[in-house]
């Protein structure tokens, strides 16, 4: 089967073609960053127009790309279409779901529509033919924290989920209090290889005895370091006055904010695998590119005898490979549903 995947929900315009839900005949991503990067975060209203103007090309780039003939009504060598329909910005979101369901209507093919978070929970499956159900699947993005109990394709508990800041969101926020950039997350993972994870010593918000994450605590920790506020949860440090900002304190700030959020992370998905007696865990989402994080889940995984699988980088970040890719199995079981409107907060479902 061979699946064209329309991805629209945040910043990225993406179409790709994946045969049988693991092959991907191409992947074009087109990034507005550049465009949002003056508003230090992503502008609703310029998304959706980007994504406008933008989206009949992107398509068109992957279907020659993969030398995959238009499908002339009901002929031709796209088998389906699948498209993101939440969660997101529902503009954006508006722009891929209307393409798909036009495009759908001229080739004559069935619209199948897909939960974003459950593409990323999938997106290592197209670097890993190995990897199938059951596993622990953690997914972190700007937007979520999720951990997963993945029992089947369309078979979830979700065990936490974020009760405030997503990992990927606090990247940005911290990336912004300390004047970085946007998005934060790639920058802190660069620049923090110049520093030392224990200069400083920021919280790690394990919330014990729940499997959700809350990072906004952390965030503020590290504003109020920067801006020399009393601060109860950094520990051992009396700054009375505003952090001075060398770069190497900056470097410090990153790598010990960095090391939080991976540790807290690594360890709750380790503990859900115990304790579900799970040998395999998944991870995606954009700050699943973390360099630091791919390190020490490696390196903690190999200790315990975990099998670890991660995204290549490029499809850590949103893609519509991914979309395709579980679309795939959603339409296997003839789940196509082309009246599926768009939901900015889907949720994950089941579907079997
Ligand atoms: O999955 P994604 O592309 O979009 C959403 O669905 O939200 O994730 C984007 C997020 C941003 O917050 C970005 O800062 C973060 O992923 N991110 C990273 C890295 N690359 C992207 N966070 C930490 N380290 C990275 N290398
Ligand atoms: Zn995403």
């Amino acid at each position: 089967m061979i699946v064209l995947g329309i991805e629209t929900s945040c910043d990225e315009t993406s179409a790709s073609i994946v045969e049988e839900g693991r092959r991907i005949l191409s992947n074009v991503i087109l990034s507005q960053e550049k465009y949002h990067r003056p508003f230090r975060g992503i502008v609703p209203e310029i998304a959706s127009r980007l994504h406008l103007e933008k989206i009949n090309e992107v398509v068109h780039q992957a279907i020659e790309e993969a030398k995959i003939r238009k499908r002339k009504a009901g002929s031709g060598n796209v088998n389906a279409i699948a498209v993101t329909v939440g969660p997101g910005l529902v503009g954006s979101l508006l722009v891929g779901k209307m393409t798909a369901s036009a495009m759908g209507w001229i080739w004559d093919c069935p619209v199948i529509g897909v939960n974003h978070l459950e593409a990323h929970l999938f997106s290592a499956l197209l670097n890993h033919p190995k990897l199938v159900p059951p596993f622990v699947g953690l997914v972190v993005s700007g937007g979520h924290s999720d951990l997963v109990l993945v029992n089947d394709f369309g078979s979830y508990k979700v065990l936490g989920r974020t009760r405030d800041d997503a990992a990927g969101e606090c990247f940005d926020k911290v990336a912004k209090i300390l004047g970085l950039g946007y998005p934060g997350g790639p920058l802190i993972d660069k620049i923090a290889k110049n520093g030392d994870e224990r200069a400083i010593n920021f919280p790690k918000p394990y919330l014990h005895g729940s499997w959700d994450f809350s990072f906004s605590g952390l965030k503020t920790a590290v504003l109020y370091y920067v801006k020399g506020l009393p601060n109860r949860s950094v520990r051992a440090q009396k700054p009375s006055q505003p952090a001075a900002l060398d770069s190497q304190k900056i470097y410090d700030i990153c790598a010990s904010f960095q090391s939080s959020v991976v540790d807290v992370l690594i360890a709750k998905t380790l503990r859900a695998a115990e304790k579900f007696k799970l040998k395999k865990i998944a991870v995606g989402g954009g700050v699943s590119a973390n360099s630091l994080l791919r390190k020490r889940f490696l390196d903690a995984s190999k200790k315990k005898g975990l099998e670890l699988y991660f995204p290549s980088k490029e499809l850590c970040t949103d893609n519509a490979a991914m979309v395709a890719a579980i679309g795939t199995y959603k339409l296997k079981r003839k789940l196509s549903d082309e009246n599926h409107s768009v939901n900015p907060s889907l949720p994950i479902e089941n579907w079997r």
